[in-house]
């Protein structure tokens, strides 16, 4: 088969510098969701037509071209004069041998599983269209019909007041068999009230050739809807995340309020876990048997153990998290977090690049930067990690079983020993030895003969 994306019209409507098809749904370009549901068709030619927005569309399909998969191949619709003129730009690239499939770089939410319906029911010797009934097709092209056969498409604005009343409405996603589409589009005239190329036009032309015009059905509107505006995107991100957030539930996740959850990548879920309000998830984030998040916390590409505990309120990305740990609440996890199993990381304290062996805590107001921290260690309230020298970057080294007494500065590179205790509010420049007490601090005294001041009066 062959797909081709329609992406060259300039989604004047999103009121953006950024080419329509380029704003995120879900966290991903709206071409990328078209490309990504037409790769699982395993098309042999995939060709996106752009236009508007200069080089930045076919730079976003280039970075798709990583070997994985057949490249994709761009061309230019310039001017944009109709779909059916914006097809024609793509039909050097086509396989005539094999039907051509075309999907739009702004309808996001179609469904691998409609479109193989499509493909299915067109054969390769028919000419088959997505279509659906609307309650509200204003704007839309209909789907004529004399005796149930689809006879033509009729726009909107060249309908007669009969024909606006059809509530079947064409999707714009067709299949058709490249050698009779690309004859048909050579005869196409814009002899119609937009004066543009219409692709509709090939369905009287097959009609006229006793082709016969199959329709094929989506589950639901939403698999058609296009986004014109940043209304329709915010109502399509919606409808997506709800979507996904019903994926879950089915699979046994407990969502506080499904209707209050963000996923923007993939979000893989364990047996019995359960998710409260306002949580967002982007990039890669597995979540393993019996975990808790709590509300309003971020996770981006994060890996969470069995049954840890995340509280509101945290920021976690590019970490790895051990079974049965307690994060936050307001806890933040950088990149190169490892913590094993057990720890615990409280509120205010941040972690970035450091290993953390089990059964660890820092419990309160903490920054651990390029660390290695052992097991069963104790980080007091306040203690930081110096480890940047305003030029480079310092290990700090804190073995088994240290206590860190509360205030305390390492700073790197500089290790504790295995066991050793740091007394609060300790600077520490040297290395501390294993199982001793290590302090550094101003000696206390206390001043017999000093008076509080008092007020003069005036
Ligand atoms: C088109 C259909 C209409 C259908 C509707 C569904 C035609 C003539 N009409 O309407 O029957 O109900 O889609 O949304 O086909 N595009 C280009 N180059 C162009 C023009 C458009 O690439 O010169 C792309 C747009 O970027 C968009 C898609 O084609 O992705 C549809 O264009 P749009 O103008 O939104 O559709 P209509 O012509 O209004
Ligand atoms: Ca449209």
């Amino acid at each position: 088969m062959n797909v081709v994306i329609l992406a060259a019209g300039m989604g004047k409507r999103m009121q953006s510098a950024l080419p329509k098809v380029l704003h995120p749904l879900a966290g991903k370009p709206l071409l990328q969701h078209v490309i990504d549901t037409a790769r699982e068709l395993s098309p042999r030619k995939l060709c996106v037509i752009y236009g508007h927005g200069g080089a930045a569309v076919p730079q976003m399909v280039e970075q798709q071209n990583n070997g994985q998969f057949a490249a994709i191949d761009t061309a230019l619709q310039e001017p944009q004069l109709g779909t059916g003129h914006a097809v024609m730009q793509a039909l050097p690239q086509l396989d005539e041998s094999q039907p051509t499939l075309i999907l739009y770089g702004d309808v996001p939410l179609t469904t691998a599983d409609s479109l193989r319906r499509l493909v299915q029911a067109a054969g390769s010797d028919k000419l088959g269209i997505l279509t659906v009934e609307q309650a509200n097709p204003f704007g839309l092209g209909r789907m004529v019909r004399e005796n149930g056969k689809i006879v033509r498409i009729v726009e909107e604005k060249d309908a007669s007041d009969e024909e606006r009343k059809i509530r079947e409405i064409n999707s714009g996603i067709m299949v058709a068999p490249t050698a009779r589409l690309k004859a048909w589009l050579s005869t196409l005239s814009n002899n119609n009230a937009q004066g543009e190329y219409y692709l509709t036009d090939i369905v009287a032309k097959a009609v006229a050739e006793n082709m016969e015009v199959v329709s094929a059905h989506p589950s639901a509107e939403w698999e058609v809807a296009g986004v014109n505006s940043k209304v329709q995107l915010a109502e399509l991100e919606r409808r997506h995340q709800l979507n996904l957030a019903n994926k879950l539930l089915e699979q046994g996740v407990t969502l506080m309020d499904p209707a209050r959850i963000d996923i923007r990548g993939s979000l893989t879920c364990g047996r019995d876990v359960t998710i409260d309000v306002g949580c967002v998830f982007e990039g890669n984030v597995q979540l393993a048997d019996g975990v808790k998040v709590g509300a309003h916390s971020v996770l981006v590409d994060a890996s969470i153990g069995a049954g840890v505990q995340i509280k509101p309120f945290c920021h976690i990305e590019g970490a790895e998290v051990g079974a049965q740990s307690q994060i936050g609440p307001y806890a933040r996890l950088r990149p190169g977090a490892q913590l094993a199993q057990d720890v615990h990381i409280g509120n205010f304290v941040e972690v970035k690049n450091s290993i953390i062996a089990a059964s660890s805590k820092a419990n309160h107001l903490a920054y651990i930067g390029d660390s290695t921290v052992g097991a069963r260690v104790n980080i007091g309230a306040g203690t930081i990690t110096c480890n940047y020298d305003g030029v480079n970057k310092h290990r700090t080294v804190i073995e088994d079983d240290c206590f860190i007494g509360s205030d305390s500065q390492l700073v790197a590179p500089v290790t504790v020993g295995a066991g050793a205790t740091l007394g609060a509010g300790t600077t520490l420049t040297k290395n501390a030895p294993a199982g001793k007490l290590t302090i550094s601090r101003a000696k206390q005294i206390t001043i017999d003969s000093w008076q509080r001041p008092v007020k003069i009066k005036k």
